[in-house]
């Protein structure tokens, strides 16, 4: 396992539309179990394929709380069956944003498809956090960011404020 780049804004790979994961083998669990470990270390609780820099249509989410044990969830190809109407407000973040969070409203139940580690299909409904992190991280896969769901305004701060620790960060380095 090897901890990959997180690919921050406004790289443009980020609006990349992903591809769909044709056979489900050693290769795609390889890079899964990358993106697992460069999840864990960054800290987060999801991670799509393309913030890592690869096209296809894969996430990686871990929701248990922190004093509970791990529980790693993969996701291939993941589809939404079925939403509800009511939506739910959550404030998100994302690996791709460091360090900025705002409230984004998605359905708060949907019912999802999606291959997982071994290639088996499973389809069930998600609620609450789990709906969030899915529909973000699916979000991902089509080249949408949580802060394209934000005004105009918003989102350009979001990318400066990114922008402005990358510069930082590189210039401490430099020192
Ligand atoms: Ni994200």
């Amino acid at each position: 396992m090897a901890i990959r780049e997180i690919l921050l804004v406004p790289n443009p790979q980020l609006k990349q539309v992903s591809e769909p994961v044709e056979r489900v083998d050693d290769d795609t669990r390889a890079l899964m179990d990358d993106m697992l470990e460069t999840m864990y270390d960054a800290p987060g609780i999801g991670l799509a394929a393309i913030q890592v820099g690869v096209p296809l249509r894969i996430i990686v989410m871990d929701l248990a709380g922190k004093d509970e044990e791990p529980k790693p969830q993969y996701f291939i190809n993941p589809e939404i069956l079925e939403d509800v109407e009511e939506l739910l407000p959550w404030e998100e973040g994302c690996l791709s944003v460091p360090d900025y969070y705002e409230e984004v409203e998605r359905p708060g139940r949907v019912k999802i498809r999606y291959l997982d580690y071994h290639g088996k299909q499973i389809t069930e409904w998600a609620e609450d956090l789990y709906a969030v992190c899915i529909q973000h991280e699916m979000d991902h896969l089509n080249g949408v960011l949580f802060i394209d769901h934000l005004s105009r305004l918003k989102r350009q701060r979001a990318i400066r404020k990114v922008q402005k620790a990358a510069r930082d960060k590189a210039l401490e380095a430099a020192e």
